[in-house]
């Protein structure tokens, strides 16, 4: 993440812009600041902690864009109008560091898939080589990448770039949320390779019932949700989630070579480690399930209230929570609440940023699963009281 660290520091007055960044204002609260700064159609905070003489000026996490260069920018802005002596810093982009062409996108449904789209989704795609093969073979199929991770969706962002690929998406979003928001039987084929085997916190893997149940919905007649992983404990796991269908058309392959190999599957070859590959094949077709709307704020708030009545707080709902994690302000104008809700094992990180009197999750949208609404009813309800 961008980062760096300085002994001065003169907090620049907002608004102002330049070099194409708009810097809109500032919250505060005893501990940091956040500082909300638009590039185009991309917001995202810059956050400043101070402690003894330093301070620590970097990217937000959970509003990191996609592109690198839009942090290192900024901050590079702000760190010449701050005044600030940097003692460290690693904001030189560098030399990948120019801006993508086509977006790397965090709601799936903007797309407007239509029912004739034949659409491939790879789950993790890392480095991409599998997913980029999938397309350059397939011009006529709409590729979909989903990834967490910023980095190997900007680089593959580029690798698209160059080889001139129309048919990729890329989507920055976790993957266990966003089957839920995708329409019924609409997809033709989902790539989960290597996935992480969090074989000590397996609450946490991608391949799950609920995970399963949400593939089956989205996958077409004859569709087929690919597995293939060097873990054995994850390819046992696999299978045993798959076999828990009513009606289950499970192939299993042992040391069998795709076309192309990917990155992880390069280095567990040269370890002389075995590659599963276990297929579920859908022969149902589901309940029609348009895709998902997102959640909003619909009433006018009081933020003097929400101001004193704000603690850290968590609340368990069956299945889902919610939690309030830190309050920022920027007198009783601006609200900023970092929260954490949604399904146990599949959080949604995000602020709620109340805003003449407007309250809105930031830096995305939410998807109406099931977990988030009812974690939403409950952030509405506290909000409202
Ligand atoms: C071990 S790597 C494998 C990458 C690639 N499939 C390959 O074979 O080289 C697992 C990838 O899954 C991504 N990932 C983990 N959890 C995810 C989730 N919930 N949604 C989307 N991607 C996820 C990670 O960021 C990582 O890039």
């Amino acid at each position: 993440m961008p980062n760096f660290i300085t002994d001065t520091f003169t907090p620049p007055l907002l608004p102002f812009s330049e070099g194409g960044y708009d810097f809109l204002w500032e919250v505060l609260s005893p501990t940091s600041h956040y500082v909300l700064v638009r590039k185009e159609k991309v917001e995202f905070f810059i956050t400043i902690k101070s402690k003894d003489n330093n301070h620590v000026i970097k990217g937000e996490k959970i509003s990191r864009p996609s592109q690198v260069l839009f942090l290192q920018q900024a901050l590079q802005i702000y760190a010449s109008r701050a005044k600030c002596n940097a003692l460290f810093s690693n904001l030189k982009p560098s030399k990948n560091s120019r801006k993508i062409k086509n977006s790397i996108s965090k709601d799936i449904n903007e797309q407007n898939h239509t029912s004739s789209d034949e659409i491939y989704i790879e789950i993790g795609f890392g480095s991409g080589r599998h997913l980029l093969y999938q397309a350059k073979n397939n011009p006529q199929k709409k590729v979909i990448g989903i990834e967490i991770h910023k980095p190997s969706l900007e680089q593959v962002a580029r690798q698209r770039d160059a080889l001139g690929l129309e048919n990729v998406v890329l989507v920055d979003y976790d993957s266990r949320i966003l089957m839920e928001s995708l329409p019924s039987n609409s997809v033709e084929k989902i790539f989960v390779h290597f996935p992480v085997p969090w074989d000590k916190k397996p609450h946490r893997r991608v391949i799950s019932d609920y995970f399963v149940e949400e593939a089956l919905r989205v996958l077409k007649i004859g569709g087929a949700l690919e597995l293939r992983t060097d873990s054995e404990l994850y390819f046992t796991y696999a299978v045993d989630t798959f076999l828990k269908n009513e009606k289950a058309d499970v192939r299993i392959f042992k040391n069998f070579d795709l076309e192309i190999s990917s990155k992880y599957e390069d280095r567990w070859k040269r370890l002389e480690k075995n590659i599963y590959d276990v297929i579920l094949r859908n022969h149902q077709t589901s309940v029609e399930q348009e895709p998902l709307n997102t959640l909003h704020f619909d009433f006018y708030l009081n933020t003097d209230k929400i101001i004193d009545r704000f603690s850290p707080k968590l609340f368990k709902g069956e299945g889902f929570f919610v939690h309030f994690e830190t309050l920022h302000t920027k007198g009783n104008e601006v609200v900023v609440i970092k929260t954490a809700f949604g399904a146990n094992e599949r959080a949604e990180h995000s602020f709620i940023i109340i805003d003449k009197n407007k309250a809105a999750y930031f830096p995305n949208n939410i998807y109406a699963t099931k977990a988030n609404k009812m974690a939403h009813k409950i952030i509405a309800e506290w909000l409202y009281e």
